[in-house]
């Protein structure tokens, strides 16, 4: 049997909870949103996971295309103007700070350990995803959380795959939050 099979049978979905129900699964403490677009889903993580520090770290560069939770409803955004739009919204928030990086070489420079939690949405790839996750696991506290979007074997196979193996050699259970069309993943470090 392969890593990756094992993993796969480490694997739960949980079909009706969504991305919204994984924000309260988020344990108090710094947080960070990796890939922040908009903003849209880190105002939720404001409200709900009411972390004591957010960090919301993305390229801020050029044009990106994204959707919805759902992949649907999508969107082309100039990022060097986004990123002026949330640092306004969240000036004068000791509780927020705006990162503009790449996701992996940020979680390197963290302290080991001192994040509660990170959630991963940025590029999708196989690669960046690898370096991510293994980057999520020095910077997250043991019993944090590493969670991420986009958990969907056909539209966006590397980061399933890369979750899996990455599960696979920590034997880590991934809970699959299934109730949005494009599935978020959990693993407790
Ligand atoms: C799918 S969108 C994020 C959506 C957002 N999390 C939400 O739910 O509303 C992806 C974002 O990741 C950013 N991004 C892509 N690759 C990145 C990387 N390596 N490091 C940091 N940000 C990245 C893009 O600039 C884009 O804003």
């Amino acid at each position: 049997m392969t890593g990756v099979t094992q993993s796969e049978q480490m694997e739960r979905r949980e079909a009706r909870r969504t991305r919204l129900d994984l924000l309260q699964r988020l344990p108090p403490g710094p947080g960070a949103e990796l890939g922040v677009f908009r903003g849209d889903f880190s105002q939720s993580i404001l409200e709900v996971a009411r972390p004591s520090k957010l960090y919301l770290v993305d390229l801020f560069a050029g044009e990106q295309c994204s959707g919805d939770v759902n992949g649907s409803r999508f969107e082309t955004v100039d990022m060097a103007g986004m990123e002026a739009v949330i640092r306004r919204r969240y000036a004068g928030r000791a509780d927020v700070e705006v990162v503009k990086g790449v996701s992996w070489d940020w979680l390197r420079r963290q302290s080991a350990g001192s994040l509660a939690w990170v959630y991963i949405d940025t590029d999708h790839s196989y690669m960046t995803t690898v370096m991510e996750l293994r980057w999520a696991a020095h910077a997250v506290a043991r019993g944090g959380v590493i969670a991420g979007h986009d958990y969907h074997n056909e539209l966006f196979p590397g980061v399933v795959r890369a979750v899996r193996e990455f599960a696979a050699q920590r034997r880590l259970h991934v809970e699959v939050y299934d109730g949005d069309r494009l599935a978020s993943y959990v693993m407790v470090a």
